[in-house]
């Protein structure tokens, strides 16, 4: 959320009657507190009087809208707060889950609850029924249990956040139908299963970062009509199958991350000469020719095919690209001459080490 919003919220909210919210917005406030620990920095200590509910929540930001209804609640445990920077250290909430049914007492249009460490229990599964909620920011705690199966209910949400914590299950069928979703971030949890087929219905995504859980199975194709999607995220799972060749005709793709799972196949020509700059595709079963296709349009800022089984040689064209800064074809079967020039004379013998009869600079003579 946006700061200069964020305070301006609570401005106009301060100007108001002392009254800020309805009894039942206040006490909401008042159990989520309740429900959460942190006994160090004092920050669920409220000093509030009577039904004032958007003063002295000290340091639980409750911001109102004006219409006199909670909409923001923001806990961030990695803060600028002067409390925080006075005690060198990030506070550490415990407290074993969000307490759940108070969630649907307010019309909550933001939840941020993010690095706390501290927090488990499971995602409220009541959260589906908040119909204004735009985002759900729970990064960086200990959430366990899985995202709630109909999360596809929350039509408005454009974040969701759940990243760094430990949620199990699949990715939820319904996750398809969250229409206004621009920032999907599940990376480092224990979610397995497949990524669902209709993935594609996502038309608004921009940012899918699904790394480092369990997830399985193929990359469905229909990802391809995510038009808007500039970030694709899925190392460091289990997923097989082939790269779709429609991943590199996508219009503004411009970091796909694939390593660390157990792709095979050929690389799809398409991905070389493509608008992605950041390719990764180390740590996989890739087989075949490196495609011979790059061309003016090939600029990459990185582009990590290491760790599969490439044969052949390093394309000459690569001398065609734009530009390639970083370049790791290490741990290949790849032989023969190493071509010379651009880009091939900034490289170090790493970026080429460990195939079958790689020579040339910077390697040994052929
Ligand atoms: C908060 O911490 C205190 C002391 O450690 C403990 O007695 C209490 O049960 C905790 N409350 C919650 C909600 O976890
Ligand atoms: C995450 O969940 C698994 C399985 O429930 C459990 O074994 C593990 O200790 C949990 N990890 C953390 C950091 O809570
Ligand atoms: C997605 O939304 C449509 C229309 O509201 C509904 O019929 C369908 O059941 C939803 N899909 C899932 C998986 O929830
Ligand atoms: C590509 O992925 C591998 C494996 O996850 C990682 O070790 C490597 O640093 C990544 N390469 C780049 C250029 O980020
Ligand atoms: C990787 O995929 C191949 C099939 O392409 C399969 O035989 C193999 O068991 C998979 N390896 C792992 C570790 O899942």
């Amino acid at each position: 959320m946006n700061a200069f919003f964020f305070i301006t919220a609570i401005l106009l909210a301060s100007a108001a009657a002392v009254i800020c919210c309805p009894p039942s917005d206040r006490a909401a406030l008042l159990d989520f507190r309740t429900a959460l620990n942190e006994s160090h920095l004092g920050i669920f200590k409220y000093s509030g009087k009577g039904n004032d509910c958007c003063h002295h929540w000290i340091r639980m930001s409750a911001a109102t809208r004006p219409t006199d209804r909670v909409a923001d609640i923001t806990l961030r445990g990695e803060s600028e707060d002067p409390i925080f920077q006075r005690d060198h250290r990030t506070a550490y909430i415990t407290g074993s889950g969000l307490p759940s049914y108070l969630w649907t007492y307010l019309a909550l249009e933001v939840s941020t609850m993010a690095d706390w460490k501290g927090i488990s229990g499971p995602i409220p599964s009541c959260i589906t029924y908040l119909p204004y909620l735009r985002i759900l920011d729970l990064i960086g705690n200990r959430i366990n249990g899985q995202i709630p199966a109909d999360i596809g209910r929350l039509s408005r949400l454009t974040v969701l956040n759940v990243a760094d914590n430990n949620i199990t299950g699949w990715i939820p069928r319904s996750i398809a139908n969250l229409s206004s979703l621009m920032h999907l971030d599940l990376r480092n949890n224990q979610i397995r299963g497949t990524i669902p087929r209709n993935f594609g219905k996502l038309r608004m995504l921009s940012r899918a970062l699904l790394s480092g859980n369990r997830i399985s199975g193929p990359i469905p194709n229909s990802i391809s009509y995510v038009y808007r999607l500039s970030d694709l995220d899925l190392s460091l799972n289990r997923i097989s199958g082939s790269i779709p060749p429609s991943l590199g005709k996508m219009g503004v793709l411009a970091t796909l991350n694939l390593d660390g799972n157990n792709i095979s196949g050929l690389i799809p020509p398409t991905l070389i000469n493509s608008g992605i700059s950041i390719l990764n595709l180390s740590k996989n079963s890739l087989e075949g020719d490196i495609p011979d296709v790059f061309g003016p349009r090939s600029y990459f800022t990185a582009l990590d095919l290491s760790y599969n089984r490439l044969k052949g040689p390093i394309p000459k064209s690569i001398s065609a690209a734009s530009y390639v800064g970083h370049l790791d074809l290490s741990h290949n079967h790849l032989c023969g001459q190493i071509p010379v020039g651009s880009p091939f004379d900034h490289l170090e013998a790493s970026s080429f080490m460990s195939n079958d009869c790689l020579c040339g600079k910077p390697l040994r003579p052929c």
